[in-house]
Parts: C-alpha cells; structure tokens; sequence
C-alpha cells in the first residue's frame, strides 16, 4: 500500500518514518489543482492529511489568528477531501478529542456519536472540519488527544509536562502514538469510512504520569501542583483547555483494538527513558 502524507510536520513525519512505502510532501497546499498534481506524480491508494495549524508556541496563538486557523483546519481539509473525490482516493483526516470539553451530557465517555462542544478557535475550526468530512464516502476522520510519545519532541505531553513547572491534576483519555501510527495504517488499508476515536481505552491523571515518569525517567523530578483554575488566573494559560474522557465505539466495528491506556504510557515512558540515554 502507497500513502501518501500531506503535511511535513511533527506527527505526519512519525507515521512517514514508521510506513514502509510512504511518502511525506511539505508541498504548501492551497488548491484542489494542487492536491491533483500530487496524487497524479504519486499514485498513492490512500492520502493521510497530517498538514494543519496548531499555534505556535501553543494553542492560544489561534485565538488571535483566526483566519490563519480556519484556513488550516477547515478550508484546507476541504481542499484535501475534494482532490480525494475527484480522483476516487481514500483520505484519512487528522482531527482532535479536544471538541469535547468535560463531562459528556450522558455522563459516559464521549463517543464517536456525541456532538461536540468546542469552545476554543483551534478546536472550533477542527469541529468543522469532521463535521463536513464526515458527509463524504470514502473519508476517515481520526480524532487523537493529547499525544504521548516514546521519542522526544516539543509536542508530546512527556516533554511538556516535565518541562512545567506547575502541573494541573486533570484525568485525561490520550493517544500513545506508537499505537497511532498503527492503527492510522489499519484504518488506511481498510479504507474505513466515518469517525474515529484513535484514544487508548480508559484515562490517566497527570499525577499518576508523572509518579510513572519519576519511576522511569527521572527520580529527582519535582513540580508543583495547581487547580485548574490557577493555569488561568496564573497567566499559563489564555483559554481553559479542554479535558475529557473518550471511548470508541467505531474501532472495534472494523476490528480495531488499542493497548489500554496505563500499559501504553507505560511502555511510552520505557522506550522514553532509554532514547534520553
Ligand atoms: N499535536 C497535537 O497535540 C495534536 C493533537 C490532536 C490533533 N492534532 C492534529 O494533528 C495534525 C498534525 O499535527 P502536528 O502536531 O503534526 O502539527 P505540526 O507539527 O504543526 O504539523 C502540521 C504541518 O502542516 C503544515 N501545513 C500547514 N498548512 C499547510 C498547507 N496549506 N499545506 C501543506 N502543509 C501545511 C505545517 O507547515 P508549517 O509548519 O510550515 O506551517 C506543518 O508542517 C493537525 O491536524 C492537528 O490538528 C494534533
């Protein structure tokens, strides 16, 4: 199988490094014409859209840089899915769990069939973007959260939350991306149509990750710990972030499981220490 990655960036560049027989293009999209000229130069059988705008050096940038946000994560998608249809290609989206804010109205994890309810410009045009994708066949949208990984990078949560100094106990779902990369794969062999929750099954609070990370990586670690209300008063942060827990109820219809969420950080957090060494 031939994929094709568009969006050279931290998490497309993963998965291009772990696929046999991909190939990653940091080619600037901004026509369907664009996307066309890629998939006639690659003739790959299915396309993953890594390629978004997330903010830098965090998310808060998007709430002042609206346009730039919407054009990344809602006109760009678009773009992407209409060259896909043309030419008859399955494309998998990368989409975020970050639509969900706290409890779920049925007070059970938030599933594949809840409706969203985004509060931020990032997680609005990401909002957007599933729910017209998910109009079309032949689309995946793939919602991931709060990425954990076993290599170093500034975007994965490991790196984040042991460069904080002040740390909010939040209980979180979030996705081990050594599991992301193979299940994005199965999803793309299968061409699997609609929504998914790419999250490990159960939730982990920060301070159980970092009593696992001191274990592990860092026995001399320290940080404080803060309400989620301080992140904000603090100044940490401009916007609340967005916490939940989610389950998947769409994996399983094609016949895909996930490592529960403890045993992958765990296993995360191993490969982690010994890459530091
Ligand atoms: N990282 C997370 O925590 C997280 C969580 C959930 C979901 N996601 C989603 O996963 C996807 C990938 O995220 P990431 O963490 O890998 O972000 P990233 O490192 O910023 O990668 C995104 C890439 O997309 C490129 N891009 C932006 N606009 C483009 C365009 N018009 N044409 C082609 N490429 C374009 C960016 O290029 P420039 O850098 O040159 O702008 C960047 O290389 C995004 O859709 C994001 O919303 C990420």
């Amino acid at each position: 199988m031939k994929i094709l990655i568009i969006g050279k960036g931290y998490l497309g560049t993963r998965c291009a490094v772990a696929w046999k027989n991909a190939v990653i293009s940091d080619k600037i999209i901004a026509t369907v014409k664009d996307v066309e000229e890629l998939i006639d130069q690659h003739h790959p059988d299915g396309i993953l859209n890594a390629a978004g705008v997330v903010g830098k050096p965090n998310v808060d940038w998007c709430e002042t840089h609206q346009i730039e946000t919407l054009k990344g994560n809602t006109i760009l998608p678009l773009i992407i899915a209409e060259a896909c249809q043309n030419k008859g290609i399955y494309l998998l989206h990368m989409a975020t769990g970050c639509v969900f804010y706290g409890q779920s109205p049925h007070g059970g994890p938030w599933t594949e069939e809840d409706y969203g309810n985004p509060a931020a410009v990032y997680t609005k045009s990401k909002f957007a973007a599933d729910l017209v994708l998910s109009t079309l066949p032949n689309v995946g949208i793939a919602r991931i959260r709060m990425p954990f990984d076993s290599q170093s990078h500034p975007a994965n949560l490991i790196d984040k939350l042991s460069k904080y100094e002040k740390i909010v106990d939040v209980e979180n779902s979030m996705t081990v991306v050594d599991d992301m990369v193979d299940v994005f794969y199965k999803l793309l062999e299968k061409k699997a149509e609609g929504i998914f929750h790419v999250t490990n099954p159960g939730s982990i609070k920060h301070k159980e990750i970092m009593e696992l990370y001191k274990k592990y990586v860092d026995p001399s670690h320290s940080n404080k710990w803060i309400t989620e209300e301080d992140l904000v008063k603090l100044g940490l942060a401009n916007k609340k972030r967005s916490n939940n827990i989610m389950t998947s109820i769409n994996l399983k219809k094609y016949g895909i499981t996930m490592r529960p969420i403890k045993e992958a950080v765990t296993e995360a957090l191993k490969k982690y220490a010994k890459g530091k060494k």
